[in-house]
């Protein structure tokens, strides 16, 4: 089955919906980074920085002082987690996209009137299947199943339970701003198909002074840095590519205030050749390989899109200094 991969800023690129174990993704890493490589303007899909060591950084990068997203998100979730859970009613079913270590998750749940079943769905199996155990151990009466897929494509999951409650989505962390806006809508439009009837529970980031942005994504430790720079060490590691990871290149991450993005690039230091699957390419003194948009939403801005998508946006939580919100969105059956 061809299905158009919705983080692709391409349209014409079909990708063939096979992704469900982690050589093929591996292939699809190799087509990807030499389909970048091949354009003067080079940028490859963020969810390319997600291996072992990527999670781990990430997961460094979510403690940082200046990555304010996670810990803000967290205690929204925390504040407003009845109201959350009352909306959704008893024995409902969670759907979570890019669930990774299940940690947001365990805030709804706590909450919840007997959930009756949590899918979890990733593209890590490993990740997914420790996070399921601990899941299981936790909530005796709650049937964990994981689903190993990518999301940025079509999606199928199991039927819902028979005199289950609600289906609601939830996909925390902005990683909606991973999206291209048209493909944002994509998946919006996608979602709410696969939970009409339901609801989603969405968090974003939301514009801000660009100083703040700015200090996020680029940390004293460096960490953010590393992680953007893992990308080459993983071709490196998976396709024997020969980047010089240690001195060849700089992370670089700025505010893009008109398109309200934050942008990583990695910038080449040098003019240098690199090979990748045996082909060889020339980066040029400050050519980039653009690996990551992180986009900013406004509330009306977001309800505006969720409402072109097909949902009926609700109440939208957020801390008190305004910097992160967690919209509920109802799907029409
Ligand atoms: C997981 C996509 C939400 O964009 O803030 C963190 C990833 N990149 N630091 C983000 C990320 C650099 C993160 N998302």
């Amino acid at each position: 089955m061809l299905t158009r991969n919705l983080l692709d800023d391409d349209p014409a690129v079909a990708t063939i919906d096979d992704a469900h174990h982690d050589s093929a993704f591996s292939t699809l890493f190799l087509r990807d980074l030499l389909a970048a490589l091949r354009q003067p303007v080079r940028s490859i899909s963020p969810k390319y920085f997600y291996d072992a060591e990527g999670s781990a950084l990430f997961d460094r990068i979510c403690d940082l002082p200046e990555y304010y997203p996670t810990r803000t998100e967290m205690s929204i979730l925390h504040a407003h987690a009845d109201e959350i859970a009352g909306r959704m009613g008893p024995q409902a079913e969670l759907i979570e996209f890019g669930a990774g270590s299940c940690t947001k998750v365990r805030l709804l749940l706590d909450a919840m009137e007997s959930p009756a079943r949590f899918l979890p769905i990733d593209i890590s199996g490993a990740h997914l299947e420790a996070a399921a155990t601990g899941l299981r151990a936790d909530y005796p009466g709650l049937q964990v199943r994981p689903v190993v897929g990518d999301y940025t494509r079509g999606l199928s999951l199991p039927a819902p339970l028979r005199g289950g409650g609600r289906r609601v989505g939830f996909f925390p962390g902005s990683t909606l701003g991973n999206f291209a806006p048209r493909e944002a809508l994509n998946f919006l439009r996608m979602a709410a198909q696969l939970l009409r009837g339901g609801a989603l529970v969405l968090g974003v980031d939301r514009v801000k002074a660009p100083h703040e942005l700015h200090a996020a994504y680029n940390d004293a430790q460096g960490v953010t840095a590393a992680f953007n720079l893992n990308l080459l060490a993983r071709a490196n590691r998976e396709l024997g590519a020969d980047f010089d990871v240690a001195d060849g290149f700089d992370h670089s991450a700025f505010y893009n205030a008109p398109l309200q993005r934050i942008e990583m690039h990695l910038v080449s230091r040098r003019r240098q050749t690199v090979s990748v699957g045996g082909e060889r390419f020339v980066f040029e003194h400050g050519q980039t390989l653009h690996t990551e948009n992180s986009h900013k939403f406004t509330t009306e801005g977001l309800n505006a899109l969720a409402r072109q998508a097909g949902w009926r946006p609700g109440p939208v939580w957020s801390d008190p200094a305004g910097r992160f919100g967690v919209h509920w969105l109802d799907a029409p059956p």
